[in-house]
């Protein structure tokens, strides 16, 4: 009998410092599967000894380990409920809200302008077809600007862009060389840049700023951007140019849009085109924005001429290749019918929140 009692007061306390090192739910019911569980429980192994114990002392025993045993039952419910309400109450704490706390209004995401927009579309555009993007500075040399363009110095041909000289311009690179700087008027100036760099065949596209000295209105801007294309390998064409602007045209206004071309002079190709693309306002029919004629003027082209084709390092006997200088600042007011390029400019948020 005392042994007997005696283990069974062992396993009291054992079980309920176990019950008390416990720390999740998941320990409370496996110390709860080792000391009361129904089949293996250390209670019930307990209570197997009983058969064994005299016949007078077994009525006792017996009433006492069923006491024992609820009461076990009952202390732990009672940690577990305890532990319970604690972790919920730390949870809460945790997750509390500070209702007097002051807040601050989110601020206002800003987005692409819209040239941006557009110049990543015909980037990626020209990416898909083969093209390669290329860069030049904006602050560019005479040299590049004009005379490696066919351009002579003096030649009456400067008098078509009115440019911005740059004074007393001391070039940083010992590579750029010294004499006359100015504000790229046009992104030809990247044309013999890049035929230098990567020689032939070439197929690249020079998106960027260009400057001139234009008394501003709503069509004059000082500061404005162009996307040149050139593609130069071994018996290219005008039908090749002419392909080239169609795909570029309906991409940006639709699969209805026509390409016109006709003559024009440009001292850095031979024959020289002007493009024009079909109104996207009036679909060619003749309205206000296309002054009655069905068509827009958004790009000078041509075949490049072979004084520039040396000038980059190419032999014109063996490669010939067109060029085609996109107003660029002119697609996108056409592309998203703004009516005044100065606006473009103003950083002007009312204007630019509408795209
Ligand atoms: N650079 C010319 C301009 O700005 C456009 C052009 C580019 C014309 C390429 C022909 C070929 O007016």
């Amino acid at each position: 009998m005392t042994t007997y009692l005696q283990q069974l007061n062992n396993l009291k306390e054992k079980a309920i410092q176990d019950f008390k090192k416990s720390s999740s739910m998941a320990e409370f019911d496996a110390v709860e599967i080792v000391y009361l569980g129904r089949k293996n429980g250390a209670f019930t192994d307990l209570v197997k000894q009983l058969k064994d114990l005299p016949a007078e002392e077994k009525k006792e025993a017996g009433e006492l380990t069923n006491r024992v045993k609820t009461e076990l039952e009952a202390t732990l419910k009672k940690q577990k409920e305890t532990f319970k309400n604690e972790a919920w109450q730390k949870a809460l704490e945790e997750e509390k809200i500070d209702l007097t706390e002051p807040t601050y209004p989110t601020p206002e995401r800003g987005h692409f302008h819209p040239v941006t927009t557009l110049m990543r579309d015909l980037e990626d555009f020209f990416s898909s077809m083969g093209f390669v993007i290329a860069d030049g500075p904006e602050l560019e040399s005479d040299y590049y600007n004009f005379t490696a363009v066919n351009i002579p110095e003096d030649h009456p041909a400067r008098d078509m862009q009115d440019t911005f000289y740059i004074k007393n311009h001391t070039p940083t690179s010992a590579k750029a060389s010294a004499g006359t700087w100015v504000m790229r008027t046009h992104t030809s100036s990247v044309q013999v840049r890049a035929m230098q760099k990567h020689g032939a065949p070439l197929r690249a596209i020079f998106p960027g700023k260009c400057f001139r000295n234009e008394s501003t209105d709503v069509r004059h801007e000082h500061t404005f951007y162009q996307l040149e294309g050139v593609v130069i390998d071994k018996n290219i064409n005008l039908s090749h140019l002419k392909g080239m602007l169609e795909a570029t045209a309906k991409h940006l206004y639709g699969p209805e849009t026509k390409v016109r071309l006709r003559p024009k002079f440009y001292p850095f190709v031979e024959p020289g085109v002007n493009g024009e693309v079909t109104c996207f306002l009036c679909k060619g029919v003749g309205c206000r924005l296309c002054k009655n004629t069905g068509w827009l003027e958004v790009l000078g082209a041509g075949m490049i001429h072979p004084n520039v084709l040396k000038e980059g390092g190419i032999d014109p006997n063996l490669y010939q290749g067109f060029a085609v200088g996109f107003g660029f600042t002119r697609l996108t007011m056409l592309k998203y019918g703004i009516d005044d390029v100065r606006l473009l400019q103003s950083g002007n948020l009312k204007f630019l929140k509408q795209f």
